[in-house]
């Protein structure tokens, strides 16, 4: 796999096949020319329209971006937000439920030590596997079970829950946690939001915040500059709880 990158757009491509894009076309044998050298990182390439392509090797996020969407995947903006607000680093271990398509954890397992993760769904499961695998991250687990039900792991330093009813796993998450440790809620409604804060008091949590992020992209481009997105605000409520 490489990396074929423009000012306007980007590709993951394997290069065993004639290049197509609306920038025009690169034949299968420059590309195959560039894969034989060694930097990748100074090769550049033309489409036969003449726009110029970079060949850089996939990293991460270039790997991330093709995950398959099973469930709704969270935004990128709220997993920083996440990463962030709670400072999780490489000696972390986090339990993620549920796991829909695994980008939470798969973005948590890149930041963390280790990413246990719950699933209610075999289905999904399975599609959070395969994305793992397409990721290449090594430090997660996923498990198909219901975390309403029990978590097994102790002194974990964060539990994220997206799912439906999070106040239903308060109890199981403040046994599982460390002293300090963070639990995050992401709810569409922030009639959730509410029932897990008043279930995290019950049980002597402390609410650190509740949040929404936002976001807005904008072109800059000689002299033009202006937004290319609306105002992205709300696509869930971050609730950070921290048992103490
Ligand atoms: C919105 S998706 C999560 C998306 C995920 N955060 C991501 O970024 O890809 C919610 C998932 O929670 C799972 N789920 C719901 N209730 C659950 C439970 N009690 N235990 C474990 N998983 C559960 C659902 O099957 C669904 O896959």
């Amino acid at each position: 796999m490489k990396v074929l990158i423009s000012n306007k757009n980007k590709f993951l491509i394997k290069g065993d096949r004639d290049f197509h894009s609306k920038d025009g076309m690169i034949k299968k044998e420059d590309l195959q020319n560039l894969h034989g050298k060694e930097d990748f990182s100074k090769d550049k390439v033309e489409t036969n329209t003449g726009v110029e392509y970079s060949i850089l090797e996939p990293e991460f996020l270039d790997l991330y971006e093709r995950i398959k969407r099973g469930a709704q995947i969270i935004s990128l903006k709220d997993v920083g937000a996440i990463l962030t607000e709670t400072g999780v680093g490489k000696d972390s271990n986090v339990l993620d439920a549920g796991v829909g398509s695994g980008a939470l954890s798969i973005y948590l397992a890149h930041f963390c030590k280790s990413v246990t993760a719950y699933e209610l769904r075999e289905d999904f499961a399975k599609i959070a596997r395969g994305n793992i695998e397409k990721v290449d991250v090594k430090n997660i687990k996923v498990e198909v079970r219901n975390i309403y039900e029990g978590i097994d792991e102790i002194n974990l330093d964060l539990i994220t829950l997206d799912l439906r009813e999070p106040w239903k796993a308060v109890k199981h998450c403040a046994k599982a946690l460390r002293r300090g440790g963070f639990l995050v809620g992401y709810t569409p409604q922030i009639t959730q939001a509410l029932d897990l804060v008043n279930a995290a008091l019950e049980e002597g949590f402390i609410l650190v915040k509740v949040k929404e992020t936002a976001e807005r992209e904008w072109k800059l481009s000689g002299q033009i500059a202006k937004p290319i997105t609306p105002l992205i605000s709300h696509t869930g409520f971050l609730t950070f709880l921290r048992r103490v």
